[in-house]
């Protein structure tokens, strides 16, 4: 790891510029090795801030970085014994149960194996009777328990963060979102019992308002859009690209994922970690 700037783009110019320097890019050899780091690096944070509130993000990237917390949290269970977890996001008109919800996903894979009491989580309902109301009772909580301490993410297709899908406008703070064509394809709905009808998410001010963001990245599938991300372009059709208004991101990715950073650009900042020098 190394903390400087990718400078894939050294001659574009604005905002991104401005906060480059402070993201963290960390590349690994596979899969494996990225989530143990994400994993370390994610203790590390909750060891560093006594009720740490950890935002969460759901699908397939971050599946095996959350076995890898919880089986630190084995070893070391006082450091986790504290934070406080939340979801980023979940399929509106899912039930709570159902074996594609963020709730199921979260439960299985966090809460229960970390045995998080009640009042330490904290997460969206769904379906809710209404969900504006719904996005107001979340916005409301956060406003007393906020800002997020760690946002964990994961790098949508289309570039979507959770379900801040790209637009022309992006919104703030928490939102019943349209779901994008991506999303509505996206492979955690596989086993559904219901139909999504809609998401909802925090907004692009909750997950920037976090102290810390991590974003996973992993297999070739993602690889243009991390290449994109790289370029430090900002635009509301590619959400992603806001994360360079935050000053303290920390990208994990696997080599697959970096495959189409130029080469170039990335020897004098970033090594292949989890590979012999
Ligand atoms: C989903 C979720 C996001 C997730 C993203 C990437 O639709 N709403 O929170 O981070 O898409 O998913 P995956 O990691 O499975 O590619």
């Amino acid at each position: 790891m190394v903390e400087s700037p990718p400078a894939l783009n050294p001659t574009a110019p604005g905002p991104a510029d401005a906060t480059r320097h402070r993201w963290e890019w960390h590349i690994h050899a596979n899969e494996a090795a990225m989530s143990a780091a994400a994993a370390a690096r994610l203790a590390d944070e909750v060891r560093g801030r006594r009720n740490a509130l950890v935002c969460l993000a759901t699908g397939s990237t971050p599946t095996h970085t959350y076995e890898r917390l919880v089986a630190r949290a084995r070893t070391e269970p006082e450091v986790f014994a504290q934070a406080r977890w939340m979801k980023l996001d979940e399929w509106g008109g899912l039930a709570m149960d159902d074996p594609a919800s963020c709730e199921h996903y979260l439960r299985r894979l966090i809460l229960a194996p970390l045995a998080v009491p009640a009042e330490r989580y904290f997460g969206w309902e769904s379906p809710p009777a209404d969900p504006e109301a719904e996005c107001r009772r979340v916005a409301a909580w956060l406003a007393v328990h906020g800002p997020i301490d760690v946002q964990v993410l994961g790098l949508g297709e289309n570039g979507h963060l959770g379900f801040n899908e790209p637009a022309a406008q992006l919104q703030a703070k928490p939102h019943v979102a349209r779901l994008s064509p991506v999303s509505l394809g996206h492979s955690m709905l596989g086993p559904s019992r219901g139909r999504a009808a809609y998401g909802l998410t925090l907004g692009m001010d909750d997950i920037l308002g976090a102290r810390r963001i991590m974003l996973l990245v992993t297999g070739e599938r993602k690889a243009r859009q991390l290449r994109r991300l790289a370029t430090g372009e900002i635009s509301s059709e590619f959400p992603a690209s806001l994360l360079w208004r935050h000053r303290a991101v920390s990208v994990f990715c696997d080599a697959a994922a970096a495959a189409l950073l130029p080469a170039e650009s990335l020897r004098p900042f970033t090594p292949l970690e989890g590979q012999a020098p």
